[in-house]
């Protein structure tokens, strides 16, 4: 590109009409902040260092929000309007010069290939600015773009602001705009607040720059609902909808089956390889990768986590933080909560809760156990009801399990606790002391019989 683009993405404001105590741009669609969305298309526009993000309410947590290093932040501590959101920033942004585009970050679903031909329609024109408009059915809220006998864009009016005919017009102001940043500059500080918000809006640029004598022109895209502008909570339902369907498409056509793609959540930053199959209801979350031939079963959650090939995770299993290498088999009904490393072909079954444990190649809990800050040797077998103690009420302890050991059902191991390569522990053991390599370990009441003693109870009653 010839000459620079900064891109200015206002942020500031709380955003009334969600009827929430958090910023707008923090609420979620498509399973990450408003913001972000726009934030990664200006990327593929601009390098970080040309990209600002204008922040007022909860300024904190929309930095943090914003992960990408390098980008900048514009303070804006009164919220007076879209005009002075980028006003505020003249110090920062007016001597990078080349082109201003300015994005609001309550409109998540832009792409960056509409972007590009608004800033080639601008670039390759004369015009002091172009914007974004579209035909829309119903432009409720929006502002409607009055056009000169000519074409160009004589001015833009607000809602608020609009006579009954100017409400008539469906042509809609999308709210993505690209100046000269020299003539920008040049006239922003003739916008005023006589308007019945009381706002400085950027909207009046449009005629402000008409008025000195210069060309607006206006890009109209075919498609309204790329430019959606979150206002309220039913919106943010139908973006999310649309992120969604996007985002399932995307993966359909790049060789992922999806069972029912009307139940099922991915989030924008998931992703899956060839041949895997997603079942109904399932939920792939945050930053997950999955590999190739993998099945993600019905009602499942996995968030954050990174599945090799041909894993399975079988229905109403909940996967978090967790990394399990190729083969393993989780679920049904089964929890791994934090920090697991599952490696190559173990199998965890059902009702098993696994937290910060790792197990080796081919490990096995195939029902009913807690396992929670322990390693698992490769090979090994734990049975059914087995459980770590891992905290006695102030601070949790390590379980060390060796390879090939088998430990039988119903144990306690109280941890921290050792127990050696290839040794058993006998069923229903409460086991407090390391146990060697190799060995057998029986920690249990021994079992009495008296023979007998039944019939005779039964005998003496019946008198
Ligand atoms: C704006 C446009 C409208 C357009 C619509 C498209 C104006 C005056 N109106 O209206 O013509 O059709 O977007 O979606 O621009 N913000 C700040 N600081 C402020 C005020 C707002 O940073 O002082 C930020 C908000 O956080 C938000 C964005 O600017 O992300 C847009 O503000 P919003 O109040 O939603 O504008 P609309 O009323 O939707
Ligand atoms: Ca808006």
């Amino acid at each position: 590109m010839a000459t620079p683009v900064t891109v200015v993405i206002l942020a500031a404001g709380l955003g009334t009409r969600m009827k929430s105590r958090r910023a707008k741009v923090l609420h979620r669609a498509g399973g990450k902040p408003l913001v972000e969305h726009v934030v990664s298309t200006a990327l593929r526009l601009a390098p970080a260092e040309r990209i600002f993000v204008v922040v007022g309410h909860q300024a904190e947590e929309v930095r943090r929000s914003v992960s990408t290093p390098g980008i900048g932040f514009i303070e804006q501590t009164e919220q007076k309007g879209t005009g002075h959101a980028v006003m505020v920033g003249r110090d920062r942004l007016a001597p990078l010069g080349g082109y201003l585009m300015v994005l609001y970050g309550d409109c998540p679903l832009l792409r960056a290939e509409t972007l590009e031909r608004l800033i080639d329609a601008e670039t390759s024109g004369r015009a002091a600015a172009t914007l974004l408009t579209a035909e829309m059915a119903d432009p409720t809220g929006y502002g409607r773009v009055i056009r000169d006998g000519r074409g160009l864009v004589a001015e833009i009016v607000e809602q608020k602001a609009a006579s009954p005919a100017q409400l008539a017009i469906r042509e809609a102001n999308m709210g993505i705009y690209c100046f000269r940043a020299d003539l920008f500059w040049q006239h922003a500080d003739r916008l005023r607040t006589n308007n019945p918000a009381g706002e400085y809006y950027l909207t009046d640029m449009a005629a402000i720059l008409t008025g000195a004598g210069h060309a607006v022109e206006a890009l109209r895209i075919d498609d309204a609902r790329e430019a959606l502008g979150i206002n309220t909570r039913i919106e943010l339902a139908e973006v999310d909808a649309l992120l969604r369907g996007r985002k399932l498409r995307e993966l359909m056509l790049a060789g992922v089956t999806i069972e029912k793609p009307e139940t099922v959540s991915i989030d924008a930053d998931v992703s899956i390889g060839m041949d895997t199959v997603v079942e109904p209801f399932a939920q792939i979350l945050g930053h997950t990768t999955i590999g190739e031939n993998c099945r993600i079963g019905a009602c499942s959650v996995v968030r954050n986590c990174k599945l090799g090939e041909a894993v399975e995770i079988a229905p109403f299993t909940l996967v978090e933080d967790s990394r399990l290498d190729r083969g393993v088999h989780a679920g049904p009904f089964a929890r791994l909560r934090m920090n697991n490393h599952v490696e190559e072909g173990a199998r965890i079954g059902n009702f098993v809760e696994l937290k910060k444990t790792h197990m080796g190649t081919g490990a096995k809990a195939n029902h009913l156990a807690y396992l929670g800050d322990s390693s698992i040797g490769a090979r090994s077998n734990i049975g059914a009801g087995t459980i770590t103690c891992n905290y006695d009420g102030a601070r949790k302890h390590v379980t060390t399990i060796g390879e090939g050991a088998f430990v039988g059902s119903n144990s306690t191991l109280v941890a921290p606790i050792e127990i050696g390569e290839g040794s058993y522990i006998a069923a229903g053991s409460v086991i407090t002391k390391p146990v060697p390599r190799d060995s057998l370990a029986v920690g249990r009441a021994h079992q009495v019989v008296k023979e007998g003693w039944a019939k005779k109870r039964r005998e003496r009653n019946a008198k």
